[in-house]
């Protein structure tokens, strides 16, 4: 099928993050993806509210900003909606034909999502014949809320790009993976990226994800506890957290305010991890990979290693494709990689669904 669609050169991934707009724009290759431009700006306080679009007109501009400081000419993107508003399930059904699927799917929706079904955007995939039970088939759900997809919808217009597709942060984390690092057949891997309000862990095994989840855990979290702890503005706070004006505030105090925080955050992972565990018993956790801006926070990957009692690495997908090092300093590659993992994945990606 997808070779009916016309494929679009250089489609520009575009993650809108709560933090900031990351855009990303590569050539797809036989090998590794070859960067021709990428760039990051930061949004307005309260452009979401509680993750949903609050300011339309802000978020566009600084869309359209970022895009014409880049000179991207695509207009063609690629965006993702994510945590809230999305559900994605496996099911298992008997084998059966795409039409029969359809007719399926059509009557029993609602039996397996939450939402009213008039209320969501669904799409499904089949995946694989079930494990143990040959007639069984493997089916991945994904409902989104319309309200959700049609806020991105009116970003992009607002923004003067069309919609390519409308994808979910988890596959487009996982595709940067598959095509920057590799899925390994031996053991599973989990990828957590850290955000500013939450954070999107995906964990694959055998090549191929198999198990997501959103945390509601983000780097928010550390700004809004200084602010409260030393009654300053998020604004201020965040500058301290980012060591930019932390003079006059007591390291100890700021220590213990980052370890409490990042604890919490471990404990989280830890927890999503034991539930893999309990459904995939076989399985075994090789690395867990941190990406996203929180990921930076210094000895963050420490932390998460001594308390998970696995190995852990800063994912940096960008430092893994093909760029020319004096278009890009290798410097600022290493910096911003790792909070490009989302926009990469948004950027790879191939086919039009749905
Ligand atoms: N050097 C750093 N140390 C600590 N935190 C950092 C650092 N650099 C960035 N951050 C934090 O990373 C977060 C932004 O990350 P990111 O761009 O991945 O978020 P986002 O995608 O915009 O947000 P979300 O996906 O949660 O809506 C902010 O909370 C910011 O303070
Ligand atoms: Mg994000």
């Amino acid at each position: 099928m997808a070779a009916l669609f016309s494929k679009v050169e250089n489609l520009v991934g575009l993650d809108i993050g709560s933090h900031s707009v990351k855009i990303i724009q590569v050539r797809a290759g036989d090998d590794k993806p070859k960067l021709l431009n990428l760039g990051l700006a930061p949004l307005p306080k309260d452009s979401f509210v509680e993750g949903r679009v609050a300011k339309p007109e802000l978020i566009s501009a600084t869309v359209q900003q970022l895009a014409n400081h880049l000179k991207i000419k695509q207009r063609s993107v690629a965006v993702s909606i994510s945590g809230y508003d999305v559900m994605i399930k496996r099911i298992e059904l008997p084998t059966m034909s795409e039409e029969e699927l359809d007719t399926r799917m059509h009557a029993e929706l609602g039996q397996y999502i939450p939402y009213n079904v008039d209320e969501v955007d669904v799409d499904y995939q089949v995946l694989d014949i079930a494990k143990d039970r040959p007639n069984f088939m493997e089916v991945l759900l994904v409902a989104a809320k319309k309200e959700s997809v049609s806020d991105y919808n009116n970003l992009l217009k607002l923004s003067g790009f069309d919609p390519y597709v409308i994808d979910v942060d988890f596959f487009a984390l996982s595709n940067s993976f598959e095509a920057t690092y590799g899925f390994q057949d031996d053991d599973s891997i989990a990828l957590l990226d850290i955000g500013a309000n939450k954070s999107v862990m995906n964990i694959a095994a055998k090549g191929a994800p198999v198990f997501t989840r959103g945390i509601s855990i983000g780097g928010n979290q550390i700004t809004e506890a200084i602010r409260d702890y030393f009654k300053i503005s998020f604004e201020e706070a965040e500058s301290v957290k980012l060591g930019e004006s932390s003079e006059n505030y007591p390291a100890s105090d700021l220590e213990e305010i980052f370890v409490s925080t990042v604890r919490g955050w471990v404990s989280e992972c830890g927890r999503a991890i034991t539930f893999y565990y309990n459904n995939y018993p076989d399985n075994k956790i090789g690395m867990v990979y941190l990406s996203g801006g929180s990921c930076r926070i210094p000895g963050l990957d420490k932390v998460f290693q001594e308390n998970l009692e696995l190995p852990v690495e800063i994912y940096n997908p960008i430092s893994q494709t093909l760029y020319d090092p004096k278009q890009f300093d290798p410097a600022y590659i290493d910096y911003i990689g790792p909070q490009m993992a989302i926009a990469l994945g948004l950027a790879l990606r191939k086919t039009k669904e749905k």
